[in-house]
Parts: C-alpha cells; sequence; structure tokens
C-alpha cells in the first residue's frame, strides 16, 4: 500500500510548500537593540529577555504537540488561553512533532520542530530520506552526515521548520535497542564525531538542532519507567563521553532529555547530567528540552535543569509547565524567578546563536534530484562488505542473478517511530513496515542489462532454492524491521534463516544483503560465500546496493557496531521489562560500565561474529610506518596508508590505545579506539597521515575530584582496520596528569 500524501511528489518534481511563512526579522533599531546581528548571542539573548513580559516569557518553556491541531480545543482555557490555542493552531506546520509559540512583538520567531536525523520528518510532507544514523557511521567520514545534515537543514528551512530533533546519539550498549538505527553505534569518538558533523550540518542552515536522548537511553522496553544504575565514572568514559564530543563538535542549540530515569532519577529532572555535567561541567549554553511529555513535575523538573516542556498532548501530559502551574511555582517560591529567566534565556540565546532570528525559515523549493544524490552518496560510502570469498564480488560477467527475498522487487526497508520519513515517491508499507521506493531489483537490472535478474519472493524456500539452483549466482536480501518503541531481536524474522539456507545449498554462489537496523545472527555465515550489510540504506538504497555488487562502487563501510555471536556473549543475555507491562517500573544496574561493544568482548576475551571496525573492499591497503609521541596530554600518530591493490578505494585506519595492564590502569576494556581516518586513493597511491588521540580516551574519570586522570605508565598505540585485525603498535610514555573534567575547571 502507498501512503498518501498531502502533497504528491516525484523525485524530479521541485516541490513548493505554500504554507503562511514566518515574519521576516525586524531590523535593529534603538528599542530593539537584541537584533543587532553585530552583538554577541549572549548580549542579544539578555537584551531580549530584558525586554519580555512574564507571559512572553512563558510562551518559550512551553511546547505544542502535532496533536495540538485537533486537541487544543479541549484543554481548559485556564491552562491554555483561547488567544494562544488560536495562535498555535495556525502558525504550527501540520504533520510536524511539535511548536512553541515565538514573541512577534520582539520578532524572536515561532519555534516549529521536527524529528531530522535522517531526513525532515513531517507526516504530510514528502522529503529525502537519507540512510540510517547507525548506517552514515559506518562510513567513518565526518563529511558525510555532514553532507547530510546540510542537505536536512535546507529541506527544513524550506517546509519552515527551525527546530531539528536530531542528533539521536546514545551507544549501541543493548544490541537488541529498537532505535539504535538512530543513533551512532558503540564507540563514544566515533559516535560523536559522526552525530557533531551531523548537527553542524543541519544547523549551518540557520536553524537549531538538538542531540538526544540525554541520557544511558539505551533500551526502548519499559523506556519511560526504566531505572538505569550506572557509575558516574563508567557513564563519562562512555555514554556522555560521547554526548561530550558531539557538544563540542556540533554546538547544538538545544539537548534532549530522555525518557528514562538514571540512578533513581528521571532523565529531565536530573541535576547531575542536565546541570551538573551539562551546563555546568561543559558549559552547555543552550536549552534542555523534554523528549514528547517526558516531564514529571514542575519545580523539580524546572530547578533540576528542563528548560522547556515540548510535545504537550493535550489529552494525555498534565501540563507541568504551562503558564499557570509555572506561575503558581513562582509564587509560592518553588521555582526562583532567575531560573525562569534562565530558562528563557537559554532558548533565546540558541535562536540567536543558530541564526534562526535573523534569517526566518520560509517556504522555498526543494531540489530533490540533487538531495536524492547526496543520499546515494552516502550508502555508497557506508554499506559494508563483512565477507567476501573467493572474490563472488563485484559481479562481473554475471549471465543470471536469482534476487530473491526482502521485498527487493519494491523497495528497501526503513526504521519506524519518529524518526520514519515521508519519502519523496511514498512509503510502501509492508506488514506496517515503512520501505522507500528504492528497489534493489531494478537497479540490479539496470546495473547488469546482459544478464538475466529473476526475482522470486522468498515466501516458499523450495521456489527460492529451485530459481538459485537455475541461476549463476543468487543474491537474497533479507529485512529486519527495528522501531522505536521496542526492541528488536537478533535473529531474523519469519523463515529468512531457513530461506538462506535453502538458497545457499541450492547455489553455493550465494550472496547475502542485509538489511537491518543493528546487529543480526547469521546461523548460516558459514555457508555463504558473501555478505553485505546494508542497514536502512535509505531513498537510494537500491542503486547502492547494486552498484557495490556490480563493483561500480567500492566499498568502504567499516561496522560501527559489534555483531554479537550468541545471545550468552551480551552483557545483559535478558531484556530487562520485556513482556510486562507498558510503563512497570524496571531496574538494570550496568555493570559492565563503560565496556560497551568491541570493549566488553575484549575483555571477556569473546570473539563476535563481526568486530566493530571491520569492512572489507575490493582493493588491498597496507598500512605502515607507525609513529607516535605524547605532547602533554595528547598523542600524536602519524602512518601511511597505501593502495596496494589494482583499483581505486577507500581505506578506514583506525587507531586503538591500551595502557601496558588495562585493569591496573582502572580501565574498562584492554583498548579504546583513540582515532580513525578514510583515506580514498587510487592503486599504487599512498598517503601519510596525522591524527590526534583526545586525551579523555587515554584518561579515566575520578568522581571524587570530577578529574580526569591519565595514570603514568607505557601506552600502546596501535593501527589497523578492524578492532580485532593483526596490528602494528609503538609504545609511548604518559607521566601522570590530573585535570578538571569541568569546562570552567571549577
Ligand atoms: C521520541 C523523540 C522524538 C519525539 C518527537 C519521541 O517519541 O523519543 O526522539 O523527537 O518523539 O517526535
Amino acid at each position: 500500500m502507498i501512503r498518501s500524501l498531502g502533497v504528491a511528489a516525484s523525485a524530479a518534481m521541485l516541490l513548493c510548500v505554500s504554507i503562511q511563512a514566518q515574519a521576516a526579522s525586524p531590523a535593529a533599531s534603538p528599542d530593539r537593540p537584541w537584533m543587532n546581528p553585530a552583538m554577541s548571542p549572549d548580549e542579544r539573548a539578555r537584551a531580549a529577555l530584558a525586554a519580555m513580559t512574564l507571559d512572553e516569557k512563558l510562551r518559550l518553556i512551553f511546547g505544542y504537540s502535532d496533536q495540538a491541531y485537533t486537541d487544543l480545543a479541549k484543554v481548559p482555557d485556564e491552562i491554555v488561553s483561547p488567544e494562544l490555542k488560536a495562535y498555535v493552531v495556525s502558525h504550527q506546520v501540520q504533520g510536524s512533532a511539535g511548536f512553541v509559540p515565538g514573541v512577534p512583538r520582539l520578532g524572536i520567531p515561532d519555534q516549529t520542530q521536527t524529528d531530522a536525523s535522517m531526513g525532515v520528518r513531517n507526516s504530510l510532507i514528502p522529503s529525502t530520506a537519507l540512510p540510517s544514523s547507525l548506517a552514515t557511521a559506518a562510513s567513518f567520514d565526518a563529511g558525510v552526515p555532514r553532507a547530510g545534515g546540510q542537505m536536512i537543514g535546507a529541506e527544513a528551512r524550506a517546509t519552515r521548520h527551525n527546530t531539528m530533533l536530531a542528533g539521536g546519539i546514545n551507544l549501541a550498549r543493548e544490541p537488541r535497542n529498537g532505535r539504535n538505527f538512530e543513533y551512532a553505534g558503540e564507540d563514544p569518538l566515533l559516535a560523536g564525531t559522526m552525530v557533531g558533523a551531523l548537527i553542524d550540518g543541519i544547523q549551518s542552515n540557520h536553524i537549531v538542532s538538538t542531540m538526544k536522548h540525554f541520557a544511558v537511553n539505551d533500551q526502548e522496553t519499559e523506556r519511560t519507567s526504566l531505572d538505569a544504575t550506572i557509575s558516574a565514572e563508567a557513564m563519562r568514559e562512555s555514554d556522555l563521553l560521547a554526548f561530550e564530543f558531539a557538544l563540542e563538535k556540533g554546538k547544538p542549540g538545544s539537548v534532549m532529555c530522555s525518557y528514562n530515569l538514571i540512578n533513581g532519577r528521571w532523565g529531565c529532572e536530573n541535576d547531575y547530567l542536565l546541570n551538573k555535567v551539562l551546563k555546568h561541567d561543559w558549559g552547555f549554553k543552550g536549552f534542555v528540552m523534554s523528549d514528547w511529555g517526558a516531564v514529571h513535575s514542575t519545580a523539580d523538573a524546572a530547578n533540576d535543569g528542563l528548560d522547556q516542556f515540548t510535545g504537550f498532548c493535550c489529552a494525555t501530559d498534565k501540563p507541568w509547565f504551562a503558564p499557570p502551574a509555572i506561575k503558581a511555582a513562582l509564587a509560592n517560591g518553588a521555582i526562583p524567578e532567575a531560573r525562569l529567566d534562565d530558562m528563557a534565556e537559554r532558548i533565546l540565546w540558541a535562536l540567536f546563536a543558530s541564526g534562526a532570528v535573523d534569517d526566518p525559515v520560509k517556504p522555498a523549493p526543494i531540489d530533490f534530484a540533487a538531495h536524492a544524490q547526496v543520499a546515494q552518496d552516502a550508502a555508497e560510502n557506508s554499506l559494508v562488505l563483512v565477507k567476501n570469498l573467493g572474490r563472488l564480488l563485484p559481479l562481473t560477467g554475471v549471465k543470471s542473478l536469482a534476487v530473491i527475498g526482502g521485498n527487493a522487487d519494491k523497495g528497501v526497508l526503513a526504521g519506524g517511530g519518529s524518526s520514519d520519513v515521508t519519502p519523496v515517491g511514498g512509503a510502501i508499507m509492508i506488514k506496517d513496515h515503512t520501505y522507500l521506493p528504492s528497489p534493489p531489483l531494478q537497479a540490479l537490472k539496470e546495473e547488469l542489462p546482459n544478464a538475466r535478474v529473476t526475482f522470486d519472493s522468498g515466501k516458499d524456500p523450495r521456489s527460492a532454492a529451485s530459481l538459485a539452483a537455475r541461476s549463476q549466482v543468487a543474491v537474497v536480501f533479507v529485512t529486519q524491521p527495528d522501531s522505536e518503541g521496542y526492541d528488536g531481536r537478533l535473529e531474523l524474522e519469519g523463515n529468512q534463516d531457513a530461506l538462506v539456507q535453502a538458497v545457499a545449498k541450492a547455489n553455493p554462489r550465494t550472496i547475502v544483503v542485509v538489511e537491518s537496523g543493528g546487529a543480526v545472527f547469521m546461523p548460516w555465515l558459514a555457508r555463504v560465500p558473501a555478505v553485505l550489510e546494508a542497514f536502512y540504506p535509505g531513498i537510494r538504497g537500491g542503486p547502492a546496493i547494486a552498484r557495490i555488487l556490480t563493483g561500480k562502487v567500492n566499498p568502504s563501510g567499516h561496522l560501527p557496531i559489534s555483531f554479537p555471536a550468541s545471545r550468552a556473549q551480551l552483557a545483559h543475555p535478558d531484556l530487562p521489562g520485556l513482556g510486562l507491562p507498558n510503563e512497570t517500573p524496571v531496574h538494570i544496574t550496568y555493570d559492565e560500565g563503560a565496556a560497551i561493544g568491541y570493549k566488553w568482548y575484549d575483555a571477556k576475551g569473546y570473539k563476535p561474529l563481526f568486530a566493530f571496525g571491520h569492512g572489507l573492499s575490493y582493493t588491498r591497503f597496507a598500512l605502515s610506518g607507525l609513529n607516535a609521541a605524547a605532547e602533554g596530554r595528547t598523542i600524536h600518530a602519524t602512518f601511511s596508508i597505501r593502495n596496494s591493490g589494482k583499483r581505486e578505494g577507500k581505506e578506514v585506519a583506525q587507531i586503538y590505545v591500551a595502557p601496558a595492564d588495562w585493569k591496573k590502569a582502572r580501565w574498562e576494556a584492554p583498548k579504546r579506539l583513540g582515532a580513525f581516518a578514510k583515506a580514498d586513493l587510487e592503486p599504487g597511491q599512498s598517503k601519510t597521515v596525522e591524527v590526534t588521540v583526545d586525551p579523555r580516551l587515554v584518561a579515566t574519570y575520578e568522581a571524587a575530584g570530577n578529574n580526569w586522570h591519565i595514570r603514568a605508565g607505557q601506552y600502546r598505540v596501535m593501527l589497523g582496520d578492524s578492532s580485532d585485525a593483526p596490528m602494528q603498535s609503538v609504545t609511548v610514555a604518559l607521566p601522570d596528569q590530573v585535570w578538571s573534567a569541568s569546562a570552567t575547571g571549577d
């Protein structure tokens, strides 16, 4: 079924959205000094705040969900005034996630909020769907998410959205987390670099982006009632370090706090996370918005760091930050006035700093063809060839090809939930899962004009096997749906494992293409010579897959997550809360601490199915000449990468660091990713690369003094192209060094 859209669209057409434009930014004048772009965002925010009435401040801190359009009338007028209701309904962008009224009198724009990690999500407006964030992280190239972010921001502006609910960065601590596809993998450096670049790209369009979901929101099962116990040390060295890197690199105007509890306190009412870490230690000047409805109080939430209640969904949420509740808390002193000012000033700061005030969003045409190319480039840089025995790939001179399963005749799978973009061309709904209209079958036919390419749905493994037996090569597509709201499984759905086994038995030249949100088990791995991990590859997934399989594009993605070999290898084999009624209080202790993904496997001595950082190419690379030197707290490493094969290709070189004795050094694991670099090389070409290892990646966090601490000793600096590859190494000596984990040093 094709989901019907308010606006018909095709990839070729230019869309012009005829919705009410925000008022043009009024120029600076003596009575509106904050409109002067020459002033700093801090000065402008302070000046605008000083001109605001109490009611105007209150407008900024309370946001309405898309359902406000239909449901706001049911909210009593004492809670939301009739004027405000009328304003929300006439100014919000229909089909978006949320809306916060601006202050037109002062030139402060409305905040038109919508989801955007993988494309602008609006249920009524089509847009370009990028590959999943996890796929993009596999590029190991910050240029890829940055280009994606620039594209998202351009489409957001043109459809009148100025606040993007993007930048998902929770680490893949739990491989079954249903939202891992919205995040950037298991390593803080990789995730922080990729998500920081995405945010930077989005905000280059003079709009605000969030990073989310702060923090330790690492499973979907019972996400609104799960209490995660984790030490400050472990958080600072894993989940929070990813956020810290992304904040430094992307400078998001906003941070979205999470639904869950962390150490007994709600994410959106968490003094430690919001006040102490984010605002104090990291010096964050923007505002904390809640996840949709993730608020449980008025004064506690405000005092513990929440600046904006977002997504008030009139029927189900309590109006904790609605004007009457805040006014009452101000009146009885439960919220100091200075705190309300701080909340409003932070929101103003983000609007000024991003450029959203000076350059208001307005409807404009969108060049979908150019944007589809951004999505295709992202996919072509990200898909990971995990196995290729006997050089079965790339396919050359093939006369007959069986294409089997995965709805490959219709499209490619996308993730579900609030990130689910309404794709250009219309979504294809199959069993409630969204497929993007980019069928690999058609793309393979186009790339192999001289081959007989025949499709079998795979529903009956016998018929699929019989087609495979009659074909020179078989490609089996398997799909694993994942969505916000529930956790996935590592076992492939339905009969897909049996299908692969049957096809591989019928034809040993069988390739498997996996479209999945994250890791899956592959019980048939030993029987198939080639596997391409395509994740959710986006609106040009079909051509990207076909061009990689046929060798037009040399694969260069490397895994941003480990693939477990069995459930017994997981830090938590059983998901807490699975099968319980919604909102049952559930508890988990993350006693693995910061040992996430490859760190856990290394610490335990487990061999995963595929290791973090693994990825194959159609050419060969030689890494050599590793040198490393310490300068203060920082390690600089140089090495050279040579393309020693016969065709152009991109290598992902990875630097890992390891103390002489990781347990003695109080590390969570034997080694950590310290740096990475991607190089595009012609055959025979080599390049010298210099990278820097951030001192926090060599240190441990000490909660007592709020310090980072590098322990004196010898550290191995290792170079390889996967976390389990044989590595060259050199040793550097580091002296004992301790420094404050707070930006202000106090
Ligand atoms: C999700 C957020 C999203 C929000 C608005 C929530 O359910 O957790 O990631 O931004 O909805 O759509």
